[in-house]
């Protein structure tokens, strides 16, 4: 079943450009360029789910909040819809105030997290007896269609992942952030909120990216297996973005505190000068996330700033950046893409590093100590 992998979610890492490929055929028009008049996005949702559309909610847990979080940041950049993600956890008891018109959109892979599933009947059930306008809208984001999730909702988009085993999710993180992708690609064109062009662009490198990801596991993997190695014994990590991959930086430090039980913290890069920063020494290494594009500047300051800490220094980043030898310790390279399509790379390498220190330390990856594939308890 390992299909010659010594553990899932090696396999299920090596699965991830074929996921993206099965997103992009089922839901995107490869066709399209600017000059076309339909939407290039066809996820099959029910239009009256787009009408007037004002706010969106979105309810997720560990990994699955993490591409919430990186969806949010696509709602609002390319749709131009006010967004908010919830720890499905806390949802139900600080309930958003009551806005019309409003998108709940439940992220799981299961679709059986008692917390994500309990967060969208709350909405549901104070909303009921509510006029039209406050009646729920529900989403959900799932893999597994035939679950408890999908009885709830009124929608889902179906993100082609299949089952995961592996209980640190890798394919099925990529394939939400594609779902991710493809509304907001869809409500972008419906609003009018990024113009043809832009659209085609970033269309075309989307198509692009299955390639590029096969690529990058074929010549990356022995390299980051070779650096892991090196921090068999480190105690804590660090790991820092900005942007669009701030959410990266805060599931490569889960990846890894997951399989290997290493403390970690990802953290928004500029933040570390108001208080982290005292944490650092040279026994700290530091895992910067720095792509081209609005942040890299201030990524890379924020990285020497950890640098004259005598922090170890790891540089997700492309390899041809004159910077990055300067900087930089160790380089896990990614190639260049739009920034906003970036996470779709740079969480590969952290996937990577978590496994191959994990597997390195001998401990049990695909059934970490005291974590269940599914959470069905609140
Ligand atoms: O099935 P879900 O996506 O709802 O699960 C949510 C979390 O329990 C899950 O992402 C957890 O954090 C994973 N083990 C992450 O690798």
């Amino acid at each position: 079943e390992k299909q010659g992998f010594k553990h899932f979610m090696l396999k299920e890492i090596y699965e991830q450009p074929s996921v993206v490929r099965t997103c992009l055929e089922s839901y995107v028009n490869s066709e399209w360029t600017a000059a076309s008049s339909t939407n290039p996005i066809n996820l099959g949702l029910p239009d009256d789910l787009y009408t007037d559309l004002e706010q969106i909610h979105i309810v997720a847990c560990g990994t699955s909040w993490h591409a919430s979080l990186v969806g949010k940041h696509l709602l609002e950049q390319l749709a131009q819809v006010p967004s908010q993600v919830h720890y499905a956890s806390e949802f139900r008891y600080a309930l958003p105030p009551l806005t019309p018109n409003t998108l709940l959109i439940g992220v799981t892979q299961s679709g059986e997290t008692a917390d994500t599933l309990s967060a969208i009947h709350s909405e549901k059930d104070r909303r009921a007896s509510l006029s039209a306008a406050y009646q729920p809208r529900l989403l959900g984001i799932t893999n597994r269609l035939q679950s408890t999730l999908t009885r709830l909702v009124d929608s889902v988009i179906d993100t082609h992942a299949g089952i995961e085993i592996g209980v640190a999710a890798t394919k099925t993180f990529i394939a939400q952030l594609m779902a991710f992708y493809c509304l907001s690609l869809d409500l972008a064109y419906r609003r009018q909120t990024v113009s043809p062009t832009r659209l085609e662009e970033l269309l075309k490198q989307l198509w692009q990216l299955p390639t590029q990801l096969e690529a990058l596991l074929e010549t990356q993997e022995k390299r980051i297996e070779e650096l892991a190695h090196e921090f068999v014994e480190t105690q804590d990590f660090i790991f820092l973005g900005r942007g669009i991959n701030f959410p990266i930086a805060l599931e490569g430090a889960l990846k890894l505190k997951e399989i290997s039980y290493i403390h970690a913290e990802g953290y928004p890069a500029g933040e570390m000068k108001h208080g982290p920063i005292a944490l650092l020494d040279e026994k700290v290494p530091v895992v910067a996330i720095a792509m081209p594009g609005s942040v890299y500047e201030k990524v890379l300051s924020n990285a020497q700033e950890a640098k004259a800490r005598d922090a170890r220094l790891i540089g997700v980043m492309p390899p041809s950046d004159p910077h990055a030898a300067e900087v930089f310790n160790d380089l896990l390279p990614v190639p260049e893409v739009d920034e906003l399509l970036s996470p779709l790379l740079t969480v590969i390498p952290l996937q990577f590093l978590a496994y191959h220190i994990a597997a390195r330390r001998g401990l049990d990856v695909d059934q970490p100590r005291n974590l269940a594939k599914s959470v069905t308890v609140e």
